[in-house]
C-alpha cells in the first residue's frame, strides 16, 4: 500500500500560504491536510471553508479534519469547497454511520477520526476509506507525539483489514512516522515539522523517506 506524508497548513504561515503549499508541492507533496477547529469540541478556532477552496486550484489532494462538534452540520459546504477527503471525528456525533455515507454519497472519500482516549471498535460498524488515529490530543500544533500511539495503530490495522487507510496526526517527524509506518500507517500528517522546518521541501522528504514513502 502507497504511503504519502501530508504537510498540515494549521504550522505554514497564513501569509505566504500558497508559496508554502507550493515549496511542498514542488517536493512531492500530494496529499494536504486542512484542520478545522470549531471552538468547542476543540478550544480554538482555525478556519472554515474558504481556506480550502483557496487551495482547489492547485493539483492535489485536499483532506479536510473536522475537528467539530455535528459535523454532519457542515461537510456539503467542505464538499462543495473543493474537499477530497472528509474526516469526522468518532465522538463528535452520535450519527456518525450517516455522515459517513453521506461524505461518500458528496463524492469525497470518507475518514473516521479517533482522540487519543477513543477505543478505536466502531471501525466493526462502519465502512471508512481513512480511519485517523490522533497522535497527541486535538487542538494544537507543536504537541509531542504519545509514546503508546503505535500499539493502537496495530489495533486499528487489525480491526480495518488492508484497504483502507489508516493515518496518523499529532507530533510526526522524521523519528516518530517509521515506528507509525511499522505498525501500519500509511497516511502521516506533518505540521511543524514540515512548515515549522527551516526548508519545507526538505524536511517533506526526509520524513516520506522515514515514514517508506514510495
Ligand atoms: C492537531 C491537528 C494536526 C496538527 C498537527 O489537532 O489535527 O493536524 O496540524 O500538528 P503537528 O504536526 O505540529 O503535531
Ligand atoms: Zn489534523
Amino acid at each position: 500500500m502507497t504511503r504519502q506524508v501530508a504537510p498540515s497548513i494549521l504550522a505554514a504561515d497564513f501569509g505566504r500560504l500558497r508559496e508554502q503549499v507550493n515549496e511542498v508541492v514542488a517536493a512531492g507533496a500530494r496529499v494536504i491536510h486542512v484542520d478545522i477547529m470549531d471552538g468547542h469540541f476543540v478550544p480554538p478556532l482555525s478556519m472554515g471553508p474558504g481556506a480550502v477552496e483557496a487551495l482547489r486550484d492547485l493539483d492535489v489532494i485536499l483532506e479536510v479534519h473536522m475537528m467539530i462538534e455535528q459535523p454532519e452540520r457542515q461537510i456539503e459546504a467542505f464538499a462543495q469547497a473543493g474537499a477530497d477527503h472528509i474526516t469526522i471525528h468518532a465522538e463528535a456525533t452520535p450519527h456518525v454511520h450517516g455522515t459517513l455515507q453521506r461524505i461518500r454519497e458528496l463524492g469525497c472519500r470518507a475518514g473516521l477520526a479517533f482522540c487519543p482516549s477513543t477505543p478505536p471498535a466502531m471501525l466493526a460498524e462502519v465502512e471508512v476509506d481513512i480511519a485517523l488515529c490522533m497522535t497527541v490530543n486535538p487542538g494544537w500544533g507543536g504537541q509531542s507525539f504519545i509514546p503508546s500511539s503505535p500499539g493502537k495503530l496495530e489495533r486499528m490495522r487489525a480491526l480495518l483489514g488492508d484497504g483502507p487507510d489508516l493515518e496518523v496526526d499529532g507530533g510526526i517527524d522524521r523519528d516518530t512516522a517509521g515506528p507509525c509506518a511499522q505498525a501500519g500507517a500509511t497516511l502521516f500528517v506533518a505540521g511543524t515539522s514540515v512548515f515549522g522546518a527551516h526548508d519545507p521541501g526538505e524536511a517533506f522528504r526526509e520524513i516520506s523517506r522515514a515514514a517508506g514513502c514510495g
